[in-house]
């Protein structure tokens, strides 16, 4: 039992560097992780320092192998997960040349229309399956390119956040194809840089990493890393995947007709496909999936649970989620007619749109602060529906399962709220430690100890909980009705109010 071979899911995440054991039963053995903080040095700016992800995995890690009782011998291999989109620089000695640009950094929004232009909106959503939106990383380096030229002259290499702490562990640069789609500097169908994308926005091809499958062993841990962080030289590290396809796998969602929702700090809808499917408008994200030759549909809304997060920390310090949230209990359907916009970090799906902002509308003297807080639950539950709408408007086929995760998942009326406005039976799984788990899982793979991704989650991931749509069900259609009809009426003053403050 002692001598079982172990699995170490590493998550470089927005809030923090997770280390995750477990065995190949899936049971949790140990888990460690080490606050990051975000800086905002300007308005719509979102940055880390990576030498500080990479000091927080450490300790995460070391902490991890004593939590379990374990040295690194016991590690069969690493999977790598975590924040999308980020833009990390190196120069020729491998040393960061800027602080990472975050996948909520909202500063390129002219890069992205710069994109469409030299490449034709069309021509890029049939390349890359996606539309250049603020988030990915594309615009980014464009960004430093005009913005940093003493920069970008000294980069040499191009990196996503959890890519950057396989580089420390290994000494060498790599990526996998689910996080690589993500910089939609990729062709969608081959699963590997563009030529055409890249020669368009005149990046040099030799800055990008070789490409790997999310199970796929890319490198070792090096004899530096190991003597860092308390793991074996030479441990196998797999490809892993950005958080989104990682938590996918996490959860199960590796095939056809089982949807994942996740209710994080943003809010996800995730349908896995067997072909390289694109939206014709871009309208959802098309990546590759961590699981070889898979693909998935995705929309992401900013501020999910991040929403909640804001409204206690700014109106209700000091209160636990539990407390408020067992307020609004009492609160009818609808919240007697009050809205709330999530679009606090502005938004991406369905509007791609850095400006939009957040808002509660319809307040009156009736409403309490359990009416504001019902009216977030239910606005970001319609946010979800708008992505739902569109996952099922795509032509995937029969959607069996959908399966709810993330921290906010926890709350069971929050649960029965997106039940409600989804109008869908929601299922929860046994596992809830998200994206760092699928990342244990494709190490597992890695490592020979299951045949493939979809048995890896067969023996681990079961159903523990449902929630049906209730009678609220027929009560949200009107009132979803009208929070559709709300950015559409507001999208032009919220880009007037971004030009009055000087956005
Ligand atoms: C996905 C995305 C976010 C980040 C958050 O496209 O941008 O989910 O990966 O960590």
């Amino acid at each position: 039992m002692t001598d079982q071979p172990l699995l170490l899911g590493l998550d470089i995440s927005t809030t923090g560097a997770k280390a995750l054991l477990i065995d190949p039963a899936g049971r949790v053995v140990s888990s460690a992780s080490t606050p990051l903080t975000l800086s905002t040095p300007r308005p719509l700016w979102s940055e880390q320092n990576p030498e500080d992800w990479w000091r927080g995995m450490v300790s995460s890690i070391r902490q991890a192998l004593a939590g379990a009782g374990a040295d690194g011998r016991r590690v069969a291999a690493i999977g790598l997960t975590g924040q999308m989109h980020g833009l990390v620089m190196l120069d020729s000695g491998g040393r960061v040349l800027r602080p990472a640009i975050l996948w909520n950094d909202q500063r390129t929004g002219p890069q992205c229309d710069e994109i469409r232009r030299r490449l034709g909106r069309q021509r890029l959503i049939q390349i890359t399956g996606n539309d250049a939106l603020t988030g990915f990383t594309a615009p980014k380096i464009l960004w430093v390119q005009q913005n940093e030229p003493e920069v970008y002259a000294r980069c040499r290499h191009i990196l996503l956040p959890k890519d950057y702490i396989r580089y420390r562990l290994a000494g060498e640069p790599a990526m996998d194809c689910a996080d690589g789609s993500g910089t939609i500097l990729f062709d969608l169908k081959t699963r590997t840089w563009s030529p055409e994308v890249l020669s368009a926005l005149g990046i040099p091809a030799e800055w990008l990493p070789p490409t790997y499958e999310g199970p796929q062993i890319t490198s070792r841990v090096s004899a530096e890393a190991a003597a860092e962080t308390g793991l074996l030289a030479g441990t196998p590290i797999v490809g892993g995947g950005g958080d989104q396809s990682a938590q996918a796998v996490g959860v199960g969602a590796v095939e056809p007709g089982i949807v994942a929702v996740t209710l994080g700090t943003s809010g996800v809808v995730f349908a896995a496909t067997e072909a390289p499917l694109v939206e014709p408008e871009g309208r959802l994200h098309a990546f590759c999936h961590a699981v070889p030759g898979r693909w998935h549909f995705m929309g992401v809304m900013l501020s999910a649970a991040g929403s909640l997060q804001w409204h206690r920390d700014t109106l209700a310090p000091g209160t636990d989620f539990d407390t408020l949230v067992s307020e609004a209990e009492g609160v009818p359907a609808g919240s007697e007619g009050l809205f709330f916009l999530p679009y606090l970090t502005g938004e991406r799906t369905p509007y791609p749109d850095p400006l939009a902002r957040g808002a509660w509308i319809g307040l009156t003297v009736r409403h309490t602060r359990a009416h504001m807080t019902r009216a977030v639950l239910e606005g970001v539950a319609f946010g979800f529906k708008d992505m739902f709408a569109l996952i099922q408007g795509a032509g995937l086929g029969e959607i069996r399962q959908v399966r709810i995760s993330g921290g906010g998942a926890r709350s069971r009326l929050w649960r029965q709220i997106m039940a409600d406005v989804l109008n869908a039976e929601l299922v929860t799984v046994n596992t809830t430690e998200g994206a760092a788990f699928g990342a244990a899982l494709l190490a597992g793979v890695g490592a020979g100890l299951y045949p493939d991704v979809d048995t890896a989650c067969r023996a681990t991931i079961q159903i523990t909980g449902r929630a049906a749509p209730g009678a609220d069900a027929a009560v949200y259609p009107p009132y979803y009705e009208r929070y559709r009809a709300l950015y559409p009426a507001l999208a032009g003053e919220f880009k007037a109010i971004a030009a009055v403050v000087g956005a």
